[in-house]
Formats: C-alpha cells, structure tokens, sequence
C-alpha cells in the first residue's frame, strides 16, 4: 500500500528520493513525506504533507539541504487520518531517527502504552510511530547499533512491515525490514537503494536484490549487507530486472489507464507466447497437476472476476469442480483442504496480503499452489509450488485492466492444460480453441478501434446517479468487472447482475433513463435468447441499453460491435468496452483517472 524508497550515495539523495516517490505514487497518496541526514552538520531533515506529492514538492523549494543519503514514504492511511502529523516518516524524541512504514503493527496500542509509561511521547495516531521509538531505544541498548536495533524491534512487532530507518549519527546508512510486505534493495554503483518495488529505481539501476521474509538489509553506498533476524548474515539473491524504465512512462498517454488499455493486445500476445499448444514444463515443475480432485481459486477484486470467468472454463474443459473464492473471507471459514486441492491464487502484485493469508492457510493444509502473478520475484510466486507469469508488464494505473486480461488468459492456458493431461478436452475443442485464443489480440486490436466513439457515447450519461450491468454465463463475471470498475473510477453507483437473476430482486432498481450495460453472450450460443428477453424486462421498465454485443441487438439503444469469438472466451473484448466507459466516465466526472480516491495499487494490509 504505502510506497518507501531510500537512497545512499555519490548523488544528492532529493533527486532519486523524490523520483522513487513519483513512481510509487501508485501505491498510497494521501500524504508524502522525506527525511535527509546532512552533510553539514549531520543532522535530521524532515518535510512531510497531507495530499498528493505534489503538495509536499510544492513546499520544498530550494531550502532543502545538501544530503547524500535519506528515505521518503507515500502514505495509504490506515491508522490515523491523511493528516500532516500522520504523515510518514516518524522520529524519535531525540529528533535524530527517522521511520517509514509499509504495513500494519498490530499490536502497536500495546506498545504504545508501554512506551507512554516510559516516558516516550508521541506526535502522531499511527501505529508506525511506536516503532522510531522502539529503534531509539533498542539503538542505545546496542551502542548505537541501528542494524541490531532493527532486528530486535521487529522480533517485538505482529502485523506485516516494511521499514526503513535512518540515524543522523550514521549517515550514509539506512536500514531495512520487511514481513509479509515487500522491500527490494536496488544494487547500484557507487550508491544503493531500498524501495517497495524496483521501479522506484529502475532508471538507475536494473541489479535488484530480494530480500526474504524477516531479513535485515543494512545498506550504505558501497556495502549491502542481510541478514536473518538472529544476526546471521545470509547470501544476496541478486537479479537482473527484465523490463526497462520506458515500460513504466505514459508514452504519450493522457493516463496510464488508458496507456495499459492500449497495451491490451501485446500483453495477451506476450502472455499466450509459446503455451497455447501447453504449458511449458518449466512452468508447472513442482507440482503434479494429475493427482488433483478439487481446485480453488482465491483472488481479490479484478483477480477475483478472473477467476470466475476461470471457473467456467476449467470446469467445462478439465471437468473438474472449481471455488473461486474472496481471498479475504477464505481462511476464516476454515475450508477443507488437502493435498489433493490445487490452489490457485492470482494477483498481479504478488503482494495481496489478502490473497497471501488464503495461500498460506491452503498450503499448510496440504494444497498445492501454482500461482498466476504479473510481478516477478513478488511473495506469492516465490511461496507457491509453481507459477503461471502473466506478460502484462507494469500496471501503473490503480484501476487494472491488461492485468486483468492476461489474467483471463492465464485461466484458459490452465483449463486447456489440465484439460489435456485429464484427457477430458476432445481435439477438435482443443483446436478451436487454440485457434481463437491465438486470433484474440487482433480481435482486441478491433475492439479499441470503437474507443473513440464510445468515449463520446459515455459522455451523454455522465450524470447519471447509477449504471447496472448485466451478463449470463461468463458474460456475469464481466459485468461485475464493469461496475466495479466505474465504482473505482467515476465513484457511481454500479453493480453488476446475472440477467436471470433480476427478476429475483434487482429490477426494481430500474427507473426511467437508468443506463443498463448488457454483455450479450455470443451470438447463437445458449443464452443469448434468454439475455435478449432479460433486456427486454428491464428495456420496458425504461431502462436505456448499451449492448456490447457480436451481432445486431433490436432491444439496444445504443450497441458497441465486438467481433466474435468463442462463447468461454468472450470475456477478453467484452471487457474492454467497459473499461473506456469507466475512464471516460472518470475523466467526464473530473475525478483523477490513474489514482481514485481512497485507493492503491498494492493492497499490503489484510
Ligand atoms: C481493481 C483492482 C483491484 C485488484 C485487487 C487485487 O481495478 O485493481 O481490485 O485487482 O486489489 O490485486 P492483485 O491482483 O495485485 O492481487
């Protein structure tokens, strides 16, 4: 959720601290703060703000002092309002130890109380600021250690962190924590780095370093050093970052979201590259998919409408029963598990910690993983069995879309793959399929093709209060990635419906002129007639439609053609559609496309 960057060497550390900070601006922007050490003077500097980084690069100005190394934290509120005074970083009473924080301590009243009683008095209501007062404390007790100081403070922490921590008598040196939250050192020449992710450093360097659950990493600009909490020093797993810093730049784009919706056909081509015919070994090593009775799929939001479409289509070709479940709820219900349950998470960050919580509770049960993530190296992928990576590249929009659509890619290559090694696939479905999946990127290429007038058409329903969308088969799946997408982008009321099931309760959410976005099943397939008489239920209840559709719809008001493809895999250009009506749809409400309100990119906190 929150972003954190650190930078120590031969640079002044302003410059990539705040570059880091706009790049992870993505994943929390409800106050920005820094804090240098001086090169004159060794003292602490510290600026923070409410609002977006801009607020606080507005006040910096030229009074920053010359600094070589120092930290900076983007905020996505949990405890304690978006407010200056929560704002990250957080120092001890002495004024000389900074804290940032990712993550959530959660026994941090517990400590809280006990620091009060000792005298430590604190500024701000975050569960983060406990920790500065820890350091400084555990600081002392090791001569000045702040290395040791961290590790002995995190074995005192519950919850999921990642710190970063600087002392103005150690200048030059910033020390890092993470669990269950994400940290990279970024390994460059003659300086280093610690972010959240690497594209906070990307353009300086592309050497990275993961660090492991509960490591230390302790870094100055020439040295790296790791290790385990108890102090044992342990070996760098050094790799070398496969995307370039262009991947991450708007290109031209007005917004990323629509920069990543263009991208849509390339990053369903990259994913598809070499698997149609099957998964490649290297793949699905780890696991044996044969010996499996039952999958579950575990997901959040956008992940989570993947995985419904998944469920259709593994079901029908790999005949076997799928749950596709709200990683959230997952584990509290204690659902049955054993080793013969094939978990399947899908996360484009890798570090849901919804979704991680679910994969862990499957896992010691006895369930065999194999994830489909976006984000290399992420925690998911490296705790699981085996991986599925999607191609979509970085997803910088908060709102995800290619994400999602190498997602649904991912589901099909799974379905075809289990499909084959259970023998419940017959050749010719088999080749039909393959064919049309391979035929989808120049399909999708077609549907952008509508954007423009679409945009227009979006644009006369601005004001509306509410838009419905409606969907059978894995058409519902789709409209409920619809309305959670306006929901996300133009904050209006939407929801999305299985068409047989408004009859039930929901019609009567139709009045005159409500905007209902119908996701027609592919011409000819079962249900397309059953949908056409569900339009016409809530068409004479005065709702006006919007059909996204593959043939000619007399009931619509208004129709956006999408070629056609197979029924199961329909969902790849329905979507799309939707998409640009919810960033339109934004940008017409004058909301802000790439960062919604109240959201981040990588939800860490459970
Ligand atoms: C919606 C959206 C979220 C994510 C969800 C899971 O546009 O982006 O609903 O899909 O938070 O995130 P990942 O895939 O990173 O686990």
């Amino acid at each position: 959720m929150c972003g954190i960057v650190g930078y120590t060497g031969k640079d002044l550390a302003l410059g990539p601290v705040l570059e880091g900070l706009r790049k992870l601006e993505y994943r929390g922007y409800d106050s920005a703060g820094i804090a240098l050490i001086t090169d004159a003077g060794e003292k602490l500097w510290i600026e923070k703000r409410a609002g977006k980084l801009g607020n606080l690069e507005e006040i910096l100005g030229d009074k920053v002092p010359n600094s070589h190394s120092g930290i900076g934290h983007t905020r996505w509120a949990t405890h304690g309002g978006p407010t200056d005074e929560n704002a990250h970083p957080h120092l001890d009473n002495e004024g000389k130890l900074a804290v940032i924080h990712n993550g959530i301590i959660e026994n941090y009243l517990e400590l809280r109380q006990q620091l009060e009683k000792a005298g430590h008095i604190f500024k701000s209501e975050t569960d983060s600021e406990s920790v500065a007062h820890l350091l400084s404390d555990s600081r002392k007790k090791h001569g000045g250690d702040l290395a040791a100081a961290m590790r002995e403070v995190c074995q005192q922490l519950r919850g999921s962190f990642t710190l970063l921590a600087i002392h103005s008598d150690q200048p030059g040196r910033i020390v890092g924590a993470r669990r269950n939250s994400p940290l990279v050192v970024g390994v460059g020449d003659g300086e280093n780095f610690l972010a959240s992710d690497v594209s906070a450093f990307i353009s300086h360097t592309k050497r990275a370093l993961e660090l492991g659950q509960d490591e230390v990493a302790d870094i100055t600009a020439d040295a790296i050093v790791i290790t385990n909490l108890t102090g044992k020093t342990l070996p760098h797993n050094e790799y070398e970052i496969s995307w370039d810093a262009s991947a991450a730049e708007r290109g031209g784009f007005e917004h990323f979201m629509l920069k990543e919706i263009f991208e849509q056909p390339k990053a369903i081509a990259d994913t598809l590259l070499g698997r149609i015919s099957g998964l490649e070994s290297d793949v699905t090593k780890g696991i044996d998919l044969k010996n499996i009775d039952k999958v579950v799929i575990i997901a959040c939001g956008t992940a989570y409408h993947a995985g419904l479409v998944g469920k259709y289509a593994i079901e029908k070709w790999a005949n076997i029963a799928v749950d596709v479940e709200l990683a959230s709820e997952y584990r509290y219900r204690e659902p049955s598990v054993d080793n013969k349950t094939l978990l399947i998470p899908i996360s484009q960050s890798g570090e849901t910690m919804d979704t991680l919580m679910a994969m862990r509770y499957a896992k010691e049960k006895g369930a065999k993983v194999f994830a489909v993530c976006n984000t290399n190296g992420s925690t998911i992928p490296r705790e699981s069995d085996a991986v599925l990576y999607t191609h979509a590249g970085p997803e910088i929009a908060v709102a995800s879309t290619k994400a999602f659509e190498t997602q649904l890619i991912a589901m099909y290559l799974i379905g075809l793959h289990l499909g084959r090694i259970r023998g419940t696939i017959s050749a010719e479905l088999m080749a039909e399929i393959e064919s049309e999946l391979s035929e989808l990127p120049a399909k999708v290429e077609q549907v952008l093709e509508t954007v423009e007038p679409l945009r227009e058409l979006t644009r006369k329903f601005s004001k509306s209060t509410s838009m419905l969308f409606l969907g059978r088969h894995v058409g519902f799946p789709t409209a409920l990635e619809g309305a959670l997408k306006l929901k996300e982008l133009a904050y209006m009321h939407a929801e999305g419906f299985a068409g047989g099931e408004l009859k039930h309760g929901p019609i009567a959410l139709i009045e005159d002129g409500t905007p209902v976005v119908a996701i027609m099943p592919a011409a000819g397939s079962l249900l397309a007639e059953k949908m056409a008489s569900n339009i016409q239920e809530v068409k004479a209840r005065g709702a006006v439609i919007i059909a996204i559709a593959d043939s000619p719809l007399a009931a619509a008001n208004h129709l956006v053609r999408i070629p056609t493809t197979h029924e199961f895999l329909q969902p790849v250009l329905s979507v799309v559609p939707l998409q640009v009506i919810a960033y339109e749809m934004a940008i017409a409400r004058g909301n802000d496309v790439d960062q919604p309100r109240n959201l981040a990119k990588s939800v860490t906190v459970e």
